[in-house]
């Protein structure tokens, strides 16, 4: 597969996006892809930088057999949008702020339930302050599976 790269973002870095570069990272090594799919994940917000995930997140990315305590929160760089091909955003809000930094010619951000076959438009609702840890990682863990293969067909027609 042609390597790529997704830079996963939400607003803390400690609740969505590290959950998704954890569900993803997993479906990316169980598929044998790790050496052609880059993975991280970042903040529009800087109140947690160099924090680990915040305990409810790890715990539940725990009970699926994913570990993602050694991942710590910072924040996006305008150097994201050349250095990933896929930049993508949690939520509305996130993706408003991303559109904010968005460089000419560097990678377009999109949210990322836009892979979510049936979910067009839809935000993965912030846990931290509501809870639903989840709730939040099945909705994770369904748009990853799509976004896996979007990018794998996508790899497959460029062939
Ligand atoms: P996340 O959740 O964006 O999924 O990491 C949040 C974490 C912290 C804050 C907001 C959302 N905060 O306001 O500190």
């Amino acid at each position: 597969m042609t390597p790529t790269s997704v830079l996963f973002v939400c607003l803390g870095n400690i609740c969505r996006s590290p959950m998704a570069e954890g569900i993803f990272g997993h479906m990316v090594r169980e598929a044998g892809l790790s050496q052609s799919i880059r993975i991280d994940s970042a903040g529009t917000g800087d109140w947690h930088i160099g924090e680990p995930p915040d305990p409810r997140a790890a715990e539940t990315a725990a009970r699926h057999g994913i570990d993602i305590r050694a991942q710590r929160a910072r924040l996006v760089t305008p150097g994201d949008f050349t250095r990933f091909d896929h930049i993508l955003a949690m939520d509305r809000s996130n993706l408003a702020a991303l559109r904010r930094m968005a460089l000419a010619g560097g990678a377009r951000p999109r949210l990322f339930l836009d892979y979510l076959d049936g979910a067009e438009d839809g935000d993965v609702p912030d846990p931290y302050r509501v809870g639903g840890f989840e709730s939040v990682f099945r909705l994770i863990e369904a748009g990853a599976a799509d976004l896996l293969r979007a990018l794998r067909e996508h790899a497959a027609d460029a062939q």
